[in-house]
């Protein structure tokens, strides 16, 4: 199965400020590179829009999402989970509480719904149960992780409740955790689960200044390949 990852998109509404001038045509190659690439399952992990909660920022990313991509979006802490699925509907949202898995081939896909910066009790159980079943991967738009602890994103966005998910993880057959939020890419060993983050075509933060410090970057997409439980991951700049 080859899976790519778009994630943090923060895509301006009209007459938005001329520094994210970028944002939309970033998007698009993006989205021309998967949709070019064979791709049997686009995710893109959450934080859709850069004015929180934007319908029309949604409503410009479904125009520009080819209508044969099959594509799975999740929310993140800057979007309303009830604008994605007005506008998404179960073709992309799946269901309405944005946590749900599946299974293909050898593996289980989970995907569980941090909008409130914090994964919730009851998807704290859903992760538990359903990571217990067979060996999964979990996509999530917090890292369960601080990923740089004294970093500008560590030190004031953290999943709040990330080292209580991280034991869960351990505890489970998750071998391996897509996410984005933190504007940057890292792939780490968290002693139980590898951890894989990826950039946004935005913005990108320095994930070792406790200031907020921005990098010069390429928008990037995250290719997962799994093929039985072998899997193999990177970012290709586009
Ligand atoms: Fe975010």
């Amino acid at each position: 199965m080859k899976i790519h990852q778009i994630t943090d998109l923060h895509i301006p509404e009209d007459g938005a400020a001329a520094n994210f001038a970028h944002v939309k045509g970033n998007v698009q190659r993006q989205i021309a590179f998967v949709a070019d690439d064979d791709s049997d399952l686009l995710v893109i992990s959450g934080d859709l829009t850069m004015t929180d909660g934007s319908s029309s920022a949604c409503q410009w990313l479904k125009e520009n999402l080819p209508d044969s991509l099959k594509t799975i979006i999740m929310p993140g802490n800057h979007d309303d989970p009830a604008v994605l699925w007005e506008i998404f509907g179960a073709q992309r949202c799946v269901n309405e509480s944005f946590h749900f898995s599946f299974e293909h081939d050898d593996l289980q896909y989970i995907f569980v719904n941090t909008t409130t910066d914090s994964l919730p009790e009851n998807q704290l159980e859903f992760l538990a149960s359903e990571g217990a079943k067979k060996p999964s991967l979990l996509f999530i738009h917090h890292p369960p992780d601080l990923v740089s602890k004294d970093g500008f994103m560590a030190l004031n966005q953290p999943l709040i409740n990330h080292a209580e998910v991280a034991e869960v993880i351990r505890a489970s057959q998750i071998s391996d955790v897509f996410c984005g939020h933190y504007h940057n890419s890292a792939d780490i060993d968290c002693g139980g689960f590898q951890l894989h983050v990826t950039s946004s075509p935005a913005f990108q933060i320095d994930l070792n200044t406790a200031a907020f410090t921005t990098q010069p970057f390429e928008p990037g997409v995250r290719m997962i390949e799994t093929e039985g439980l072998k899997l193999r991951t990177r970012i290709v700049y586009v």
